[in-house]
């Protein structure tokens, strides 16, 4: 059986499940590193390039993808974002980032745009070494996760089953996917928070309406002012869970969003064609650990947090870097110090972005269920962030990025 890139696998150093955008910067952090991986990956090529996702980059994350030389058309096309705005009782308040943390800024640029990259790079490298990404491969299990030698089990588009010996899996395949079955249920625990709304996003042909992101809290519900690029705005409105997106017809959403954006000067928000609308549930989840033998939990694989604090990419990322940083210590020093401290120092990170994502959505959010006493204190948290420079500088370090260890 061969694959789109030749013989299919069956030995590596780094077996990796999951080509997003975690998946595929490990796999470009291990080349450039001459550390050899193979990529496994259930969808094809077309779809991990149009999945729809988050749209914020920490500078941490941009400064990881310039140094592995996936930089060259974010840089052109990214918009660098210097704050965002609260809005709440009809008012906007901006906070500033680089004047609260000493210089900090993020970036909007698409995560199918970083997926699409990293593919491009690797593909177009192939010749000179490049690991192999095999798309429409699906993974079956991870067999011998504690042994010294791991493998995959997976299955080729025709439908036969190979096996993939590694040195080393990491799971890079998302809530569902299979690598964290691996890891035995009595060394597990799990810590999850669901929430009684769901975002209605949109994407629509028109220039966003505000240079920076607005989070709007009101009555009605949260409502986010995001975008894409100049000219394609990106929002998301609060709305209950189980919401069909072809229930909400556009002129629908565009009056929901003017309502809940209003402002007493008058400013209004740009209507325009929508071209895309979906409905994505909010969860919060912690899988401990993050790592068991030589396997290695990375993304949503292992943590889940709503999208409020723009932090799900950012985690992943930081997950694949100090994966490489740790196996490329191992392989300079002979120690594994580092690969044993993966889980410890990941989830000190995850649990600042988790804190952040749930005060955040909790903050913003209305919940029928609750007392105009939440209303209240609502109010009063996002009255202290734009009112107390110190309250202000610990959201802005949080939204530009908790460091890696
Ligand atoms: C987005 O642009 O998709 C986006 C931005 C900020 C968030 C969540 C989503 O907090």
């Amino acid at each position: 059986m061969t694959t789109s890139q030749g013989p299919a696998p069956s030995k590596t150093t780094v077996g990796i499940l999951g080509a997003g955008p975690a998946g595929l910067l490990l796999a470009r952090l291990l080349y450039v590193a001459g550390i050899d991986c193979v990529v496994i990956e259930a969808k094809d090529r077309a779809y991990v390039e149009q999945r729809q996702r988050a749209g914020i980059l920490e500078q941490g994350t941009v400064d990881a993808l310039r140094e592995c030389g996936a930089g060259a058309r974010l840089d052109k096309e990214g918009l660098t974002h210097h704050g965002i705005e609260f809005l709440f009782d009809k008012e906007r308040h901006p906070i500033g980032f680089p004047e609260l943390t000493g210089g900090r800024t993020v970036m909007i640029y698409a995560q199918t745009e970083v997926c699409k990259d990293l593919i491009e790079l690797q593909v177009s490298a192939a010749s000179s070494g490049a690991p192999p990404l095999l798309f429409e491969t699906s993974a079956i299990a991870v067999d011998g996760a504690n042994s010294q030698t791991p493998s995959i089990r997976y299955k080729t588009k025709d439908g036969a089953e190979h096996t993939l010996q590694c040195e080393y899996v990491v799971g890079c395949d998302g809530f569902w996917g299979v690598a964290r079955a691996a890891i035995p249920e009595e060394l597990s625990k799990s810590y999850e928070r669901t929430y009684p709304f769901s975002w209605l996003g949109i994407l629509a042909d028109v220039a966003p309406s505000n240079e920076d992101l607005i989070y709007a809290r009101h009555p009605r519900g949260f409502t986010l002012l995001s975008m894409r690029s100049p000219t394609v705005s990106r929002n998301y409105i609060q709305v209950p869970n189980d919401t069909d997106a072809n229930d909400w017809a556009d002129e629908e959403i565009w009056d929901e969003i003017e309502r809940r954006t209003e402002t007493k000067n008058g400013w209004k928000v740009q209507r325009g064609p929508i071209t895309q609308k979906s409905v994505t549930p909010m969860r919060s989840y912690v899988h401990e650990p993050m790592s068991y033998g030589r396997l290695f939990l990375a993304g949503d694989a292992a943590h889940i947090v709503p999208p409020t604090g723009a932090k799900g990419l950012n985690l992943a990322v930081g997950d694949v870097i100090t994966f490489a940083n740790a196996i490329k210590h191992k392989v300079a020093t002979g120690s594994d110090a580092k690969l044993q401290a993966y889980s410890d120092n990941c989830l000190r990170r995850v649990w600042q972005a988790e804190r952040f994502s749930y005060d955040m959505t909790n903050m913003l959010h209305t919940d029928p269920n609750e007392s105009d006493f939440v209303d209240k204190l609502q109010i009063a948290r996002l009255t202290r962030i734009v009112t107390n420079k110190a309250a202000a500088t610990d959201t802005a370090l949080a939204y530009t990025g908790f460091p890696l260890d």
